[in-house]
């Protein structure tokens, strides 16, 4: 049955990345207009989930399982990519060094990695995609080679790229990784502006600092399997995080915003 309010459902999905079985029996639902954030320690299957989201892996095909995006089980890889915008470190890795920051976004309208001759361009997608490089501050890169750009540039710039197709629904890997405090203060204001500007927004991530105040569901993501989800005021405790993480943790919270210290005693200053 289709279900539109959701834009996420996974059912039961086995997923394996060579030999190693990452996921079984893996069910989670993202619904419309929840902004989320998916966290898990490293290797607890966050990237891969995304993967199974662009359609870069599949379950193993079995009744009852299934992965559901906007409602539909299948999909034109292309037409997906127009619909649900990902940014993903693997992006940012491949990504042509050699494209120029307005090719950059603009190679989101066929969503590809770089621009190129036999591509066309009318005066209105450049125009669209001016207009993106405004909004989002970076129009400065107009000109500037993909590679030559610092890590929060390339990141902003794949962020136009992926807004180009006005998707509702923007899925960001770890997207303050590597960013120093500035560029990840801009990039969470990005972030905040799309939400409120009514796109759902899936963040996946290992840091805490990354989730702004306006997220209102959290996953919490462990060895392949769901450890808990709900709302993030109930997900977010010092038990869960503790838990997840495999070392005592102590949640401190501040305008909206989540910190986690370490919270064994020995970690404290000497009083
Ligand atoms: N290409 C691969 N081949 C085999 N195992 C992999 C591959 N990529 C990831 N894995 C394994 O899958 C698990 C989940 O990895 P990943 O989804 O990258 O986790 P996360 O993004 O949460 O750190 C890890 O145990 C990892 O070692
Ligand atoms: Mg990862």
């Amino acid at each position: 049955m289709l279900s539109p309010e959701k834009i996420i459902e996974i059912k039961n999905a086995t997923v394996y990345r060579g030999n190693t079985k990452v996921f079984e029996n893996l069910s989670l639902e993202i619904e419309r207009g929840s902004n989320t954030a998916i966290i898990g320690p490293n290797g607890a299957g966050k990237t891969t989930l995304l993967k199974l989201l662009s359609r870069e892996l599949y379950p193993v095909q079995r009744d009852g399982c299934y992965v559901r995006i906007l409602g539909r089980d299948g999909w034109n890889v292309w037409d997906l990519r127009s619909q649900l915008g990902i940014v993903s470190h693997d992006l940012q890795h491949q990504y042509a060094g050699h494209a120029r920051g307005l090719e950059v976004v603009l190679s989101g309208f066929y969503a590809s990695i770089g621009t190129y001759s036999y591509q066309q361009f009318g005066p209105d997608q450049v125009q669209r995609a001016q207009q993106i490089m405004v909004t989002l501050g970076i129009t400065e890169l107009k000109d500037k080679l993909f590679a030559t750009m610092s890590t929060g540039e390339q990141r902003r710039c794949l962020l136009g790229r992926a807004l180009i197709n006005e998707p509702h629904t923007l899925v960001l890997d770890e997207p303050t990784t590597s960013l120093d405090l500035k560029a990840t203060f801009t990039y969470l204001k990005i972030i905040r502006k799309l939400m409120r500007e009514g796109r759902t927004v899936v963040l996946i991530t290992h840091h805490l600092h990354d989730i702004p105040p306006e997220v209102t569901q959290v996953i919490l993501l462990k060895g392949g399997k769901v450890a808990t989800t709900g709302e993030k005021q109930q997900v977010l405790t010092d038990d869960n995080l503790s838990h997840l993480f495999d070392t005592p943790i102590r949640l401190v919270t501040e305008d909206g915003y989540y910190h986690a210290i370490p919270a064994d005693t020995s970690a404290r200053p000497a009083s």
